[in-house]
């Protein structure tokens, strides 16, 4: 299925009718990060749901909200629960939640997620900020008809997580509590956890930790000329990394939840020098 340039803008519309201000930052939440946007002030909240020509969550107990206002001094609007490739849309689906920031105003995204170590020197409990990712799965947010109100068919991506974003988020990791590293995200569609044997070979082309989320957001937002800061939360130590331990049995959410108030923090403090 094809969309063009106003399917995108009747979201849009919708959500600009019920906030009245112009969001300057759109963030993603990923695992762990998710309380984050209890945080925000004079918050709006809209479930997905009611915005029209949105998604609509495969998994109604989690409907997911958007929730737009302030945190940390700036206008934001926040994705609270996001969607994967795994739950069954496809790639040019997953381009909605960026193109509504987007049409909403949005200046510059934060995407956060929650990703397995392929780095050994990395922790469970580590933060990477994205210096760039490698995905290989032959997919694309912008395939099919280019709507060149958002951007150019094809589009650069070499600075596609900008490099002041990750100096700011570099500057603030320092007091943050956190150990926090730069490193190279490596795009797996999921919904299993990958094999002992496909991170050792992304381990050679070159990445640092793996996951199932924002490269589809990311890729969008390039698209259409947004600068991305992209944070990763290592969660676990990726498939075969540790001898005979497997990967998953609640380690990603135990992870995820014992660094959430300091990676939360982090967050709030790059967002005031953004
Ligand atoms: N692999 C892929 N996605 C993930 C992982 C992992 O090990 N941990 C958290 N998300």
């Amino acid at each position: 299925m094809e969309y063009d340039f106003s399917y995108y803008l009747k979201s849009a519309a919708y959500v600009k009718e019920r906030i009245n201000f112009t969001p300057e930052i759109g963030i993603v939440l990923g695992t762990g990060l998710g309380e984050l946007a209890n945080e925000i002030e004079d918050a709006v909240v809209i479930p997905y749901p009611e915005i029209p020509n949105f998604l609509v969550s495969t998994a109604p107990s989690h409907a997911g909200k958007l929730v737009s206002g302030k945190l940390a001094g700036r206008h934001v609007v926040c994705m609270a629960g996001r969607f994967h490739y795994y739950e069954g849309y496809s790639f040019e689906q997953l381009s909605a939640p960026v193109r509504l920031f987007k049409n909403l105003g949005v200046e510059k995204v934060i995407l956060t997620n929650a990703a397995g170590a392929v780095n050994a020197a990395y922790q469970p409990g580590d933060v990477m900020i994205i210096s760039d990712h490698i995905n290989l799965m032959g997919v694309s947010p912008t395939r099919g008809r280019n709507l060149s109100e958002f951007g150019n068919r094809f589009f650069d991506v070499s600075d596609l997580y900008a490099w002041k974003l990750r100096e700011i988020a570099k500057q603030c990791a320092e007091g943050s509590g956190l150990t926090v590293h730069e490193g190279v995200y490596h795009f797996f569609t999921g919904p299993q956890f990958e094999t002992p044997a496909e991170i050792r070979a992304v381990r050679v082309l070159g990445a640092d930790a793996v996951g199932m989320s924002t490269v589809p957001e990311a890729l969008t937002a390039a698209h259409c000329g947004l600068p991305v800061l992209g944070l990763s939360l290592m969660t676990n130590m990726a498939a075969g990394m540790i001898e005979n331990r497997p990967v998953g049995g609640g380690e990603v959410e135990e992870t995820a939840q014992r660094v959430s108030v300091l990676f939360r923090a982090y967050v709030k403090s790059i967002l005031t020098k953004m």
